[in-house]
């Protein structure tokens, strides 16, 4: 059997392979503490399950436009208009089965066979594979930091590049870009002439005051070269309903629009009411908690790993993970490290490798404050011991 050359060379996600592999081990009943998950560790907000079941008994149970529900690409349009200071109609958003598949979508619409496309360092796993299977060239940073500049892009684009993925917050590393590098990014976008993919689905988890600092912000009129992709998944715990937007300009929403009807067709119909309660405002309590409970969990985890000699880390500012820097004089293979300390040392963490970067691991702080100070013990003392060397 002969199978496509795009799709075959794909590789898993990893971050879900960790993650099912603790879960697995903790089923078989190990005693592991798993800091593997993406995902809040919260119900989904009631409004959302209340307007689900409405519109269950209202019957709106069948196809919906493919685009999705007008009223929700309506409010999309108006709270990002508002977020943005833009102006944002119908015809500037669409919605998807999460931000996973919006981002799927709207790189389909700017990547040919060939195409190179810069990636931020480290990146999200599915970055990469995405190119991948359109046939792009993903390409990174020439510079070593953790956070994408202005003059990386500069330099890629004088290499070929045609967009770029932005993450702020990053997922892995909770990392911001601040105000004066978004502007230098800003400026290079518009030197160059790139398009940009926005990935702003942890925009609701910045723990800095104000807005997360945003490329449209320092430089409004780049909104044609520049697609924004959020959703409900992370800011209201809604993972599993699968819904996520893309904004942008209209020609690249209406392409888009035509892959997904060609693809998916529409996203769930139920998740769609669901999404619009909680984008109307129906849920900003429930927001709230979860936001104040990460940035607490995210002082306790910091506070924590202080006192771990070993690792070096930088604060995250955004989402809900950690990256720590395994120290050590030897080279280490970070995922022989983060099988050993899950099967040795009874922690889950996903490694580095995962995201471009060999030597750090993943903490996620979406967890309970025992699990997360019992993490945290248990590392230290699986680098004590040494066992990974
Ligand atoms: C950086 C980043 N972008 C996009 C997504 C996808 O979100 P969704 O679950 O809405 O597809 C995730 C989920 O882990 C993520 O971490």
């Amino acid at each position: 059997m002969h199978y496509a050359r795009n799709a075959s060379s794909l590789e898993g996600s990893a971050t879900l392979l960790y993650t099912a592999k603790a879960a697995s081990m903790k089923a078989a009943g190990a005693d592991v503490i798993s800091l593997t998950a993406g995902q809040p560790d919260f119900p989904t907000p009631k409004a959302a399950i209340e307007a689900a079941k409405k519109a269950m008994d209202e019957g709106k149970t069948l196809y919906t436009p493919s685009m999705g529900i007008v009223e929700l690409r309506q409010a999309v349009a108006e709270k990002w208009s508002e977020v943005h200071g833009q102006n944002y109609k119908i015809a500037n958003a669409m919605v998807s089965c999460g931000a996973k598949h919006s981002i799927a979508n709207m790189l389909e619409v700017v990547v040919s066979p060939g195409d190179k496309v810069l990636l931020p360092k480290p990146f999200w796993v599915s970055y990469p594979q995405m190119v991948r299977r359109l046939g792009g060239i993903s390409i990174y940073p020439e510079s070593n930091g953790m956070l994408i500049t202005g003059d990386d892009v500069r330099k890629a684009a004088a290499a070929g590049a045609k967009g770029m993925i932005f993450n702020s917050p990053c997922n892995p590393s909770g990392l911001v870009n601040t105000v004066d590098m978004v502007k230098d990014i800003a400026s290079a976008i518009r030197e160059t002439g790139i398009w940009v993919i926005s990935d702003d689905i942890y925009e609701d988890l910045y723990y800095g005051s104000g807005r997360v600092p945003h490329i449209l912000t320092a430089d409004p009129g780049l909104r044609d070269q520049v697609a924004l992709i959020t959703g409900v998944s992370k800011t209201y715990a809604m993972t599993g309903w699968r819904i996520g937007f893309a904004i942008a300009n209209p020609d690249w929403i209406r392409i888009a629009g035509r892959i997904q009807a060609h693809s998916t067709s529409n996203p769930c119909s139920i998740s769609q009411y669901a999404a619009l309660a909680v984008v109307t405002g129906l849920a900003e309590e429930e927001r709230v908690h979860m936001y104040n409970a990460f940035k607490r969990r995210r002082d306790l985890v910091c506070d924590l790993l202080e006192e771990v000699p070993g690792l070096a880390f930088e604060k995250p500012e955004g989402a809900f993970y950690v990256y720590p820097k395994i120290l050590t004089d030897k080279e280490i293979n970070t995922e022989e490290f983060c099988i050993s300390l899950l099967e040795k040392g009874g922690l889950g963490t996903i490694p580095g490798s995962a995201f471009g970067n060999e030597g750090y691991i993943r903490l996620s702080f979406a967890a309970s404050d025992d699990d997360i100070a019992e993490a945290v013990k248990r590392l230290n003392s699986f680098l004590e011991r040494g066992d990974f060397r």
